[in-house]
């Protein structure tokens, strides 16, 4: 029986306890650098401190210390330097792909379990599931539009591990993962060599995004990223410029009309979002929204909506979902980006 110490007790901590391989492995103490967390239980386990853990003895009270979290770097180098040897520091998601390796070769066990930090949980290969903390959403693609894409070109702007790229590709797309994210630093690049997929990834801001540099596609996919930029008219834009004619562009993220279940300023105010549903509205956030600093729009359905036509696009299909935290829209390219100030002509000479 193999010892442990997770280190971290977030999301990704729970996810890998919900796929622990029991029979094989035992958890020791749970470690997390929050003071208000060590002396606490995390899944009837005791939670201790980084110092505490150092001072355990290796071989004698633990065999391994697992990381559970997205900081894996720095977190492996402040074990390193309280003395842990580096042999016994690995990924926590290890242990979830140890539960299938039998589904698994060798290389594409050594490939997923290199991986320190999923952001996705999805099926990468047949019976085997990443250990990620957000759900893949099977209805983000269950338009009839994309339920064929053969001989598409499609573009996953904010891939991340690629979820979405490999479920476009297996409908026989072609497709380019896209994110500011380097493939390297996600589960990106490991999703693609398990499964010989011949995907492209494009590490760059979607403000940058272009076609004579990026190509153009038949589809883009915009899933949980306009809500995370303080420009989202100018990703917006740019989707069209790579967007062919007729383009399909598939968008979901934040929406007011759910704020009140997910954020405290909102908490109470549903009168307020009530007045505004069918004024096109979008709020602003300074600070945090949804207990996260990187949110900065957080527009209705309507506004979300507009953004969209404003964009040079039809919208197909505008929805709720998610009990209304989430707005989703399916929408295709009829016009290049409409102008946004014209630029008078020079004066006539000789005036
Ligand atoms: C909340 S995740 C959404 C992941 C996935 N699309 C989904 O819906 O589950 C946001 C993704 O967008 C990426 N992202 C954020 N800002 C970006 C930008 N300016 N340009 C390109 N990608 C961006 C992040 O790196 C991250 O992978």
């Amino acid at each position: 029986m193999q010892r442990l110490l997770i280190w971290g007790t977030g999301g990704q901590a729970g996810m890998i306890m919900s796929q622990f391989p029991h029979a094989t492995h035992d958890v020791v103490a749970f470690v997390d650098n929050n003071s208000a967390r060590q002396g606490s239980q995390f899944h009837g386990k005791p939670v201790i401190s980084p110092e505490a853990a150092a001072a355990l003895s290796p071989g004698a009270d633990f065999d391994q210390i697992a990381i559970a979290s997205a900081f894996f770097a720095e977190i492996r180098q402040q074990a390193l330097s309280l003395g842990i040897p580096a042999e016994r520091i690995a990924p926590a998601p290890t242990l979830c792909f140890a539960c299938c390796a039998h589904l698994l070769t060798a290389g594409q066990l050594a490939e997923l379990s290199a991986v320190p930090w999923w952001h996705h949980r999805f099926e990468i290969l047949p019976g085997v599931v990443t250990p990620g903390v957000v759900a893949y959403k099977p209805w983000l693609l269950g338009h009839s539009l994309v339920a064929d894409l053969k001989g598409q070109r499609a573009l996953d702007i904010g891939a991340w591990d690629g979820p979405y790229t490999l479920e476009m590709a297996r409908r026989g797309a072609s497709v380019t993962g896209f994110d500011i994210q380097p493939a390297t630093h996600s589960g990106f690049d490991a999703m693609r060599r398990v499964n010989n997929l011949d995907a492209g990834h494009i590490c760059a801001n979607v403000y940058n995004l272009n076609p004579e540099e990026h190509g153009t596609f038949d589809l883009v996919t915009f899933f949980g990223v306009y809500y995370h930029l303080k420009d989202p008219l100018l990703a917006l834009s740019n989707i069209n410029r790579v967007l062919n004619p007729g383009g399909l562009l598939l968008v979901e993220g934040a929406i007011l009309e759910g704020a009140p279940q997910v954020d405290a300023y909102w908490a109470g105010r549903e009168d307020v979002i009530e007045r505004v549903r069918d004024i096109p509205m979008g709020y602003f956030v300074r600070g945090e929204y949804e207990r996260e600093w990187s949110n900065w729009w957080v527009p209705n359905l309507a506004c979300l909506r507009h953004w969209v036509e404003s964009s040079g696009f039809k919208p197909l299909e505008a929805s709720l979902v998610e009990l209304g935290r989430r707005g989703y829209v399916v929408a295709q390219k009829i016009s290049e980006v409409p102008l946004e100030h014209i630029v008078l002509p020079p004066a006539l000479a000789g005036r």
